[in-house]
């Protein structure tokens, strides 16, 4: 859970980013503990895709400032974001429907058994078979088996390879945007199961969701984008969904929506939105 006197994983500080006339994000800070799962809301064009795109090295800041464990880092590319450990699962989820869970897990990083020689030898089809069922059986993923392939798995358990995939890794940062949305109720109970085993295995987990109900289930904190700013944090025990409906629209636009002292930071209060061209 987040705590004051930590030092959060991930945190941005005044993050703008402008695509042409369009003010995407606008002085935007952001933080997530390890152990945290974040849930990111917002509307339409809220800029949520733009924020988790400049935390994965997508898109590069037009201002402000990045700090992994406290040191600040500059992201100029996906690869300098997975190297801190922070990886992103993208809605389409870009699995090989014609390849088993084993080659996903491996894609562009498969092993190899080495010649004596020191060559790069044949692909170690045992080393990744017996390292994916540890990591599938570690987060409680159910699936018929390993070498099943992508094709013939339910969406919610192509999600979890998917995010299997992205944190076994060394991970520290995972960012899922839209993880449920396209999922039937017990494949979305499978996925949110797997959230909760992140954060309690102490990853920093990031979930985009339009879903309030999903993200009342399974984060601890939600932070509001409007119109490219941040006018919202919610701790979730001690909110209703009103409160963050109300910060998503706009409808308390001038109220106060700090709902309680833990939300003592930066952007708590419903300050009016705007500056977006
Ligand atoms: N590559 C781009 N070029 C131009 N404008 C962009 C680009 N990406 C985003 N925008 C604009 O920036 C704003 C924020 O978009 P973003 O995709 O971050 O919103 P979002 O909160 O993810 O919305 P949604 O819930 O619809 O996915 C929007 O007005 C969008 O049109
Ligand atoms: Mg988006």
């Amino acid at each position: 859970m987040a705590g004051e006197n930590r030092t959060p994983v991930l945190e941005m500080h005044g993050i703008s980013k402008r695509f042409g006339a369009v003010q995407a994000l606008l002085d935007v800070d952001f933080e997530v503990y390890a152990g945290e799962v974040v849930g990111l809301v917002g509307d339409n064009g809220a800029g949520k895709s733009t924020l988790i795109k400049c935390i994965s090295g997508i898109y590069q800041l037009d201002s402000g400032e990045i700090f992994f464990e406290g040191k600040k880092v500059a992201l100029n590319g996906p690869q300098d974001a997975a190297n801190l450990g922070i990886e992103t699962v993208y809605q389409d989820l870009a699995l090989c429907d014609n390849l088993d869970v084993v080659a996903n897990l491996y894609l562009g990083r498969e092993a190899t058994r080495s010649l004596p020689t020191g060559v790069k030898g044949p692909l170690d089809e045992v080393c990744m078979e017996k390292r994916s069922i540890e990591v599938l059986r570690g987060l409680s993923v159910s699936i018929p088996s390993v070498r099943t392939l992508i094709a013939s798995l339910s969406g919610g358990q192509r999600q979890s390879v998917a995010v299997a995939r992205a944190v076994m890794w060394n991970s520290k940062v995972v960012l899922l945007d839209e993880p449920t949305a396209a999922l039937g109720v017990a494949q979305s109970q499978q996925v949110k199961e797997l959230i909760r085993n992140l954060r309690n295995s102490g990853l920093a987990v990031v979930v985009i969701s339009h879903n309030l109900a999903d993200v009342f289930e399974v984060v601890d904190r939600i932070i509001v984008l409007r119109l490219g700013k941040r006018v919202g944090t919610f701790n979730i025990g001690k909110t209703s969904r009103e409160q963050v409906v109300g910060a998503i629209t706009g409808a308390e636009f001038g109220m106060n929506l700090n709902n309680g002292e833990n939300n003592s930071q930066a952007g708590v209060t419903g300050e009016p939105a705007g500056g977006v061209a």
